[in-house]
């Protein structure tokens, strides 16, 4: 008889409900803890829609709902599991608290990866027993559809946790790129949060609405930051001789002012101007309706990636048939 493997999800909110779907969708048993009733119930909703999506992409023969086993008990939680993704709020102490409880409840092998956006392993590790199998997994919403993990490894995260976290990700159809060194922000959101910032900026100056901060990337760089990120995009941007060319020509804009970067003051106008820019933008589209509305246009943006770069694509069907 095959053997299933058990991972665990601990924290089940936006994320935590994402990993699931994904792990399901390989075929996978999901064991979810989360102390929050509320977001216990949230969860099967949660995962039940994803599922929806993702069987667009086709489903792994083993994958079903009731393969989601959801727990109020830490420990029950991590009874025989094979590897823990943290997704509990964003928060160095409470995360600090909560890797130390699952450290001293898992044999030592076991690895705990957390799905933090921006917080430094080192410190998050400091607390465990087994520090070298704590490193970060940090995914992107909707993490049952994206394939991006960023792997960032503490000052005690051994090299081989990194390798088998590498490839347990790899196993369910994601992207795993390891951070070089460790940061704040990783790589992935310090770019994203370079953008936000900017964008603030202009629609706090007044010279865009949200409307037209969010058309200046989606009909124009946006459609080619599916395909090449920034660097290879500006490779082509300086025709024949490409990147040489690019830098001898916008060169010198870098000491122009074209950017502030620091990020500007969050005060009540300029909440106002985000809040009501994006509830009008969103017209009469509930944040559910604009969800499946995303997820079925990532999943076309995704199958024509896959015509074009194989390797970066989920194939479900492929991942953890050997359970
Ligand atoms: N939302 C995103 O776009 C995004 C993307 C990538 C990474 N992340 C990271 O993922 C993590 C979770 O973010 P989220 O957006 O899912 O938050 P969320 O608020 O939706 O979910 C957090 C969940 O953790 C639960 N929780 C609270 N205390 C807990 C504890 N002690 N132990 C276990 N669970 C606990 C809450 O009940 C809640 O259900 C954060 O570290 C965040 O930075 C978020």
């Amino acid at each position: 008889m095959i053997k299933k493997k058990i991972v665990t999800i601990v924290g089940a909110g936006v994320i935590g409900a994402g990993w699931a779907a994904r792990m399901l969708a390989c075929g996978l048993i999901v064991n979810a803890y989360d102390p929050s009733v509320k977001a216990r119930k949230q969860l099967l909703f949660n995962t039940k829609t994803a599922l929806k999506s993702l069987q667009r992409l086709g489903l792994n023969k083993n994958a079903k709902l009731s393969n989601l086993k959801i727990y109020s008990d830490l420990k029950e939680s991590l009874h025989l599991t094979t590897f823990v993704q943290e997704n509990a709020p964003e928060n160095e102490k409470l995360k600090k608290k909560l890797l130390k409880d699952i450290d001293k409840l898992l044999p030592k092998n076991i690895i705990i990866a957390s799905s933090s956006s921006g917080l430094l392993p080192t410190r998050i590790q400091s607390l465990c027993n087994y520090p070298e199998r704590v490193c970060i997994g940090h995914p992107f919403n909707p993490v049952y559809l994206l394939p991006l993990v960023e792997l960032v490894s503490g000052k005690q995260t051994k090299k081989n946790t990194i390798i088998r976290a590498k490839k347990f990700y790899e196993e369910i159809g994601m992207k795993p790129l390891i951070v070089k060194k460790e940061i704040e922000g990783y790589i992935s959101d310090r770019l994203q949060e370079a953008l936000w910032r900017e964008a603030l900026h202009i629609i706090k100056d007044g010279i865009a609405s949200t409307q037209d901060v969010d058309d200046a990337i989606v009909y124009g760089p946006g459609l080619r930051w599916s395909f090449m990120g920034v660097c290879l995009t500006f490779h082509l941007a300086g025709g024949q001789t490409g990147m040489k060319h690019m830098l001898e020509q916008f060169g010198p804009a870098l000491k122009l002012p074209w950017t502030k970067l620091k990020a500007p003051k969050l005060d009540a106008k300029l909440k106002k101007l985000m809040i009501s820019g994006t509830k009008k933008q969103a017209g009469k589209y509930t944040i559910k309706d604009l969800e499946v509305q995303r997820d079925i246009f990532l999943i076309e943006i995704m199958k024509t990636l896959n015509k074009y770069q194989s390797n970066n694509f989920p194939n479900w069907n492929k991942t953890f048939n050997k359970f």
